[in-house]
Protein backbone atom coordinates (compact mmCIF):
# COMPACT_ATOMS: atom_id res chain seq x y z
CA UNK A 1 0.00 0.00 0.00
CA UNK A 2 1.40 3.09 -1.29
CA UNK A 3 -0.99 6.08 0.07
CA UNK A 4 0.82 8.12 2.94
CA UNK A 5 -1.43 11.21 4.39
CA UNK A 6 0.13 14.78 4.88
CA UNK A 7 -1.92 17.40 7.35
CA UNK A 8 -0.82 20.17 7.93
CA UNK A 9 -2.00 22.49 10.99
CA UNK A 10 -2.82 26.25 11.48
CA UNK A 11 -0.94 28.58 9.31
CA UNK A 12 0.79 26.71 6.96
CA UNK A 13 -1.25 27.99 4.36
CA UNK A 14 0.18 31.15 4.75
CA UNK A 15 3.55 30.02 3.64
CA UNK A 16 5.45 32.24 1.27
CA UNK A 17 3.78 34.78 3.05
CA UNK A 18 3.77 34.31 6.41
CA UNK A 19 7.63 35.38 7.96
CA UNK A 20 9.82 34.04 5.17
CA UNK A 21 12.58 34.39 7.10
CA UNK A 22 11.86 32.06 9.47
CA UNK A 23 9.91 29.19 6.96
CA UNK A 24 11.07 30.66 3.40
CA UNK A 25 9.52 32.10 0.41
CA UNK A 26 7.79 28.63 -0.95
CA UNK A 27 3.79 28.19 -0.54
CA UNK A 28 2.25 25.26 0.65
CA UNK A 29 1.29 24.52 -3.20
CA UNK A 30 4.95 24.67 -3.84
CA UNK A 31 5.60 22.07 -0.95
CA UNK A 32 2.93 19.83 -2.10
CA UNK A 33 4.13 19.72 -5.91
CA UNK A 34 8.06 18.87 -4.90
CA UNK A 35 6.54 16.15 -2.88
CA UNK A 36 4.69 14.77 -5.62
CA UNK A 37 7.42 14.76 -8.19
CA UNK A 38 9.92 13.61 -5.23
CA UNK A 39 7.48 10.43 -4.96
CA UNK A 40 5.20 9.53 -8.38
CA UNK A 41 5.49 5.84 -6.85
CA UNK A 42 3.03 6.89 -4.24
CA UNK A 43 -0.55 8.13 -3.39
CA UNK A 44 0.38 11.55 -1.54
CA UNK A 45 -2.85 12.51 0.16
CA UNK A 46 -2.99 16.48 1.50
CA UNK A 47 -4.55 18.44 4.13
CA UNK A 48 -4.39 21.37 6.00
CA UNK A 49 -6.48 23.22 8.34
CA UNK A 50 -6.50 26.19 10.62
CA UNK A 51 -9.28 24.41 12.95
CA UNK A 52 -7.80 22.17 15.79
CA UNK A 53 -11.26 19.68 15.47
CA UNK A 54 -10.71 19.66 11.64
CA UNK A 55 -7.28 18.03 12.36
CA UNK A 56 -8.69 15.76 14.46
CA UNK A 57 -11.69 14.55 12.51
CA UNK A 58 -8.86 13.94 9.98
CA UNK A 59 -6.67 11.73 12.40
CA UNK A 60 -9.68 9.97 13.47
CA UNK A 61 -10.56 8.60 9.83
CA UNK A 62 -7.37 7.01 9.99
CA UNK A 63 -8.66 4.70 13.35
CA UNK A 64 -9.17 1.56 13.07
CA UNK A 65 -8.18 1.21 9.37
CA UNK A 66 -5.56 0.55 7.82
CA UNK A 67 -5.90 2.72 4.39
CA UNK A 68 -2.48 4.85 4.58
CA UNK A 69 0.55 3.62 5.64
CA UNK A 70 1.47 6.80 7.77
CA UNK A 71 0.95 10.32 8.60
CA UNK A 72 3.30 13.08 8.15
CA UNK A 73 1.93 16.01 10.21
CA UNK A 74 3.02 19.25 11.11
CA UNK A 75 0.58 20.53 14.00
CA UNK A 76 1.91 24.15 13.68
CA UNK A 77 1.24 25.91 17.24
CA UNK A 78 -1.18 23.12 18.10
CA UNK A 79 2.21 20.81 18.19
CA UNK A 80 2.81 23.22 21.64
CA UNK A 81 -0.81 22.97 23.18
CA UNK A 82 -3.17 20.41 21.76
CA UNK A 83 -3.81 17.33 24.19
CA UNK A 84 -6.54 16.67 22.33
CA UNK A 85 -4.39 16.42 18.97
CA UNK A 86 -2.48 14.42 20.98
CA UNK A 87 -4.86 12.26 22.20
CA UNK A 88 -6.17 11.68 18.55
CA UNK A 89 -2.81 10.69 17.41
CA UNK A 90 -2.55 8.12 20.26
CA UNK A 91 -5.31 6.21 18.92
CA UNK A 92 -3.65 5.32 15.57
CA UNK A 93 -1.76 2.49 15.02
CA UNK A 94 -0.10 3.36 12.43
CA UNK A 95 3.38 5.53 12.35
CA UNK A 96 3.30 9.49 12.48
CA UNK A 97 6.46 11.32 11.73
CA UNK A 98 6.36 15.36 13.26
CA UNK A 99 7.59 17.59 11.57
CA UNK A 100 8.50 20.94 11.58
CA UNK A 101 9.97 23.46 9.24
CA UNK A 102 12.25 25.38 11.73
CA UNK A 103 14.38 23.98 14.13
CA UNK A 104 11.70 24.71 17.28
CA UNK A 105 14.76 23.73 19.66
CA UNK A 106 16.42 27.33 18.60
CA UNK A 107 13.27 29.86 18.86
CA UNK A 108 11.44 30.95 21.67
CA UNK A 109 11.10 28.47 25.08
CA UNK A 110 7.45 28.01 24.15
CA UNK A 111 8.30 26.00 21.12
CA UNK A 112 10.56 24.18 22.43
CA UNK A 113 8.10 21.36 23.80
CA UNK A 114 5.97 19.55 21.76
CA UNK A 115 2.60 17.91 23.10
CA UNK A 116 2.00 15.58 20.32
CA UNK A 117 5.40 14.71 19.87
CA UNK A 118 4.82 12.20 22.57
CA UNK A 119 2.64 10.15 19.82
CA UNK A 120 5.62 10.79 16.95
CA UNK A 121 7.24 7.61 15.88
CA UNK A 122 9.58 10.20 14.93
CA UNK A 123 10.69 14.39 14.83
CA UNK A 124 12.15 16.58 12.25
CA UNK A 125 12.88 19.70 12.55
CA UNK A 126 14.76 22.73 10.96
CA UNK A 127 14.85 21.13 7.46
CA UNK A 128 12.35 22.73 5.50
CA UNK A 129 10.77 21.26 2.45
CA UNK A 130 13.57 18.58 3.12
CA UNK A 131 12.08 17.34 6.44
CA UNK A 132 8.92 16.20 4.67
CA UNK A 133 10.77 14.33 2.07
CA UNK A 134 12.34 12.46 4.50
CA UNK A 135 9.81 11.40 6.80
CA UNK A 136 7.64 10.43 3.26
CA UNK A 137 10.63 8.31 2.54
CA UNK A 138 11.18 7.16 5.85
CA UNK A 139 7.01 5.87 6.13
CA UNK A 140 7.64 4.66 2.69
CA UNK A 141 10.64 2.03 3.35
CA UNK A 142 9.50 1.13 6.90
C1 LIG B 1 6.07 25.11 12.97
C2 LIG B 1 6.64 25.61 14.30
C3 LIG B 1 5.54 26.05 15.24
O1 LIG B 1 6.09 26.53 16.46
C4 LIG B 1 4.74 27.17 14.60
O2 LIG B 1 3.67 27.55 15.45
C5 LIG B 1 4.26 26.83 13.25
C6 LIG B 1 5.17 26.14 12.34
C7 LIG B 1 7.18 24.79 11.95
O3 LIG B 1 6.88 24.16 10.96
O4 LIG B 1 8.34 25.19 12.14
O5 LIG B 1 3.16 27.19 12.85
O6 LIG B 1 5.34 23.93 13.21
Amino acid sequence: MKRILIINGPNLNLLGKREPEIYGHQTLADLEKELTHAFPELELHFFQSNHEGDLIDKIQEQVGTASVKGIVLNPGAYTHTSIALLDALKALTIPVIEVHLSNIHAREEFRRHSVTAQAAKGIIAGLGFDGYKLAVRYLQER
